[in-house]
């Protein structure tokens, strides 16, 4: 069997990496933008290179095998029957979560999510003039939970739309079967459009926690959804570009459709060849890195409470290459500054939602040796 490398990555500082390019010319470890500093899986990587050698870059289409390979992964991994019509590509993910505010609520009305959430979810609604509504989660007995009571009461009159991150960002929670079929009674019953952002579901690292697409919940569920999916994170692609929005039903796909026409830009013909050798060939490079952040996981979920005893990791990291941590308990004015100052770039959780000073968001994604550098550097600030 082929081993993959995880332990060495290559060097991205002076290159195009936004990830690095922060922190030019400091000695910080950049442990924040959701990319992983792996190379990709090889049969991206010779996929990409033989669409190179043919040196013609026209206008792309998917072929017939890009589309099966995408629908033969969900049907195989989530028994999910995705009919090819229902897809439609896009350029990113923060990009349908803007259309589809435009698509389905008018200027005024308004978007649910809960919050701590990735920070598109509340900006999205609002560069087109839609209202964001943040319904926050509670934390209960070591697991993030949803406030029903909370989330009934923040619906009004004007509440068109349901932002889901599944799996979540940044809370790295997989939501069980029952959580998922109590929110989709939820959206049926006001009414509401579900736009299921599931960009992580292929990097759940509990293998007994089943990925249960929104949409595969009842037929009248996938009547009103929108499910934003992508090989960006798993296969560590995300610069190339390549999404895609599934949407059962013909006439929100139509709305849809007309929201994002000639404003969205279409995928490239390399982030087509990309999408088709992640979702066909590569399974055996992402059980190894699931492996390999598992064991990440496990290293910070350990080392960073020892190192920092004040710092807490409130709840199981189910999924994601994504560690959200509490450092109120530092009593730090500015815990990102601290830590810069120490030589670790993470992302402040204020822009999540979270009160300023309290969390942070840690990535992973990275040799081991990195989070055992960062570790000892957030140390010795202590
Ligand atoms: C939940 C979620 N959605 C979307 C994105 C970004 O998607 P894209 O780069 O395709 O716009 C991210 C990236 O971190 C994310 O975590």
């Amino acid at each position: 069997m082929t081993r993959f490398d995880f332990d060495h990555a290559p060097e991205r500082r002076g290159t195009d990496s936004q990830k690095w390019q922060k922190y030019a010319g400091r000695d910080v470890l950049p442990l924040w933008v959701a990319d992983m500093d792996f190379v990709s899986a090889p049969p991206i990587l010779d996929a990409l290179r033989a669409r190179v050698d043919h040196g013609v870059f026209g206008y792309a289409r998917p072929t017939a095998a890009t589309v099966e390979a995408v629908t033969g992964a969900l049907a195989q991994r989530y028994g999910w029957k995705v009919d090819p019509e229902w897809i439609v590509w896009l350029p990113g993910l923060v990009v349908g979560l803007n259309v589809t505010a435009q698509a389905f609520a008018g200027p005024g009305e308004e978007v649910l999510t809960l919050t701590p959430v990735y920070p598109p979810f509340m900006s999205a609604p609002r560069n087109s003039g839609r209202a964001p509504v943040g319904v926050p989660f509670t934390l209960a007995g070591g697991k993030w939970e949803i406030d029903w009571e909370a989330l009934e009461r923040a619906v009004t009159p004007r509440t068109r739309l349901f932002y889901l991150c599944n799996p979540h960002n940044p809370l790295a929670r997989v939501w069980r079967r029952a959580e998922l079929e109590r929110l989709g009674e939820f959206c049926v019953r006001h009414n509401l459009v579900l736009c299921s952002d599931e960009i992580h579901c292929d990097l759940i690292l509990d293998p007994s926690l089943p990925h249960i697409p929104s949409a595969t919940l009842s037929p009248a569920l996938a009547a009103r959804s929108v499910t934003l999916m992508a090989p960006s994170k798993t296969y560590n692609v995300p610069g190339l570009g390549t999404s895609l929005a599934i949407i059962p039903d013909a006439t929100l796909r139509a709305r849809f459709n007309r929201a994002a026409a000639g404003i969205v830009a279409e995928v490239t013909c390399l982030g087509f060849t990309a999408c088709e050798a992640a979702y066909r060939d590569c399974e055996p490079w992402r059980q190894q890195l699931l492996a390999y952040l598992r064991g990440n996981r496990d290293y910070l979920v350990d080392a960073l409470p020892r190192a920092l005893p004040d710092l807490k990791i409130e709840a199981p990291v189910e999924a994601t290459y994504l560690l959200w941590m509490n450092v109120a308990g530092l009593g730090l004015p500015n815990p990102v500054a601290h830590f810069e100052g120490l030589g670790v770039g993470l992302s402040d959780g204020a822009p999540f939602g979270a009160r300023p000073g309290t969390h942070l968001r840690l990535n992973f994604g990275c040799p081991r040796a990195t989070l055992v550098e960062a570790v000892r550097r957030m140390q010795a600030g202590r």
